[in-house]
C-alpha cells in the first residue's frame, strides 16, 4: 500500500556572519569617535533588543504594526493575486516571524527563508514556527544584509518574493536605500519585493511612536549600550544616558539618539572617548516618505510594474514590485 505521509521538515540554519569580531569591533569605534557619535541601528538586535522590539509593538503609540496588518488583512487576496505560488518566501529582518506566517495560507510558499542578524532570537522563533507548520521547508539566515544582500545557495534557485515588512526600509537613508531595493530585486531573481512602508504624518504621532509613555522604546535604545559593551569591551553605564526621540523635517525622518546625563568617559581596548553632558550617539534613523517618493524609488532601483495598498488614514503603505 502506498503511503500517503507527507515530508516532515526540520528547520536548517546558516550563520553568515559575526565571524569577523575585529571588523564589528573597528566599525563601532569609528562611529563611537566621529565627531557626532553614531552607531548603526542593526546593533540595536541582540536577544533584548529583539524582545524589547516585539513588546514596542504591542504599544498603543507604536501604529505601524497594527497598521501595516491592517493593511494585508483587507488586501492580502488582492496581493496574492499578483503573486505566483509556490516561489521561495525571503523575509529580510524576519524577527519573530509572525510576520510571513499569517502569508502562508495566502501565497503558498514553496520554501521559506528568513534572514535576521538576531541569531538566537531567529532561531528560536524558527524553530517554534517549524512546529506548526512541519510541512513547509524553512531555513533560517544569520546575516548582516547592511552592507550586501547576499543570500546562500541553501537559499534556493528560482524567483523568490522577498518580503521587507515593518518599515525597517526607512533605517536607510534614501540613497542607501536604492542601493539595497537593488539587490533585493536581484535577490527576487524574477519574482517580486513586498515591502512596507511608514509614511510622512503628524508630527505628534510620528514622536510618540518612537517615545512612548512606558518607556520601552527608550530601554529598546539603551539596551543597545549593553550590547555594545559586549561586542566592544567597553563600559558604558546604561544610567548614564537618556532616550531621544524627534522628527528631522529636513530629512523626513525620526532620529533616536542616546544623550549623555552628565560629562563621562567610556573606554575599551586601546581608545576612549570622551562625551559632554548633552552630547548625543545617533543611534536610528526611520525615514518617512510620501507614497510617489517610494514608487518613484522602486522605480528608480528597476522595477517596472509597481503597486501599492495603504490604510484609510494614509499612515502605512504596502508596495509590490516587480519586473
Ligand atoms: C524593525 S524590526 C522588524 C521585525 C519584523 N520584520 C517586523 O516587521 O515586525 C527589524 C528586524 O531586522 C533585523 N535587522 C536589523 N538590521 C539588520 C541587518 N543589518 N541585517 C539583518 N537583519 C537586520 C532586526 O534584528 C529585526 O529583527
Amino acid at each position: 500500500m502506498a503511503s500517503t505521509a507527507s515530508r516532515v521538515f526540520v528547520p536548517r540554519f546558516v550563520q553568515l556572519h559575526h565571524g569577523n569580531a575585529a571588523a564589528v569591533r573597528a566599525e563601532l569605534a569609528a562611529g563611537l569617535q566621529a565627531s557626532a557619535a553614531f552607531t548603526s541601528p542593526k546593533y540595536l538586535y541582540d536577544a533584548l533588543g529583539s524582545r524589547l522590539f516585539d513588546a514596542i509593538t504591542e504599544l498603543p503609540e507604536y501604529y505601524p504594526t497594527r497598521t501595516e496588518a491592517a493593511i494585508f488583512d483587507r488586501h492580502g487576496p488582492a496581493m496574492a493575486a499578483l503573486i505566483p505560488v509556490g516561489l521561495t518566501l525571503v523575509d529580510l529582518g524576519a524577527g519573530n516571524c509572525q510576520k510571513a506566517a499569517r502569508l502562508f495560507e495566502l501565497l503558498h510558499p514553496a520554501r521559506y527563508v528568513a534572514v535576521d542578524i538576531s541569531v538566537a532570537f531567529l532561531r528560536d522563533a524558527l524553530t517554534a514556527l517549524q512546529c506548526q507548520h512541519p510541512g513547509l521547508d524553512m531555513l533560517g539566515v544569520g546575516l548582516d544584509f547592511s552592507a550586501q544582500l547576499t543570500l546562500p545557495p541553501d537559499a534556493g534557485e528560482g524567483s523568490r518574493l522577498v518580503f521587507y515588512p515593518g518599515s525597517s526600509i526607512g533605517n536607510f537613508t534614501p540613497e542607501d536605500a536604492l542601493v539595497f531595493l537593488r539587490q533585493a530585486r536581484q535577490a527576487a531573481n524574477g519574482g517580486a519585493v513586498l515591502i512596507g512602508v511608514d509614511l510622512i504624518k503628524p508630527v505628534a504621532v510620528l514622536e510618540a511612536a518612537y517615545d512612548d509613555a512606558l518607556g520601552v522604546t527608550a530601554a529598546f535604545n539603551r539596551s543597545l549600550l549593553r550590547h555594545i559593551n559586549h561586542l566592544l569591551g567597553s563600559d558604558f553605564e546604561v544610567g548614564q544616558w537618556r532616550h531621544r526621540a524627534r522628527f528631522n523635517a529636513q530629512d523626513a525622518r525620526i532620529e533616536m539618539h542616546l544623550e549623555a546625563l552628565q560629562d563621562l568617559t567610556v573606554r575599551w581596548p586601546g581608545a576612549q572617548r570622551h562625551f559632554g553632558e548633552g552630547e548625543h550617539i545617533h543611534t536610528e534613523n526611520s525615514c518617512k516618505y510620501t507614497p510617489p517618493q517610494f514608487d518613484a524609488l522602486l522605480r528608480e532601483a528597476g522595477f517596472s510594474r509597481v503597486e501599492q495598498w495603504r490604510d484609510e488614514q494614509d499612515w502605512f503603505a504596502v508596495f509590490l514590485a516587480r519586473d
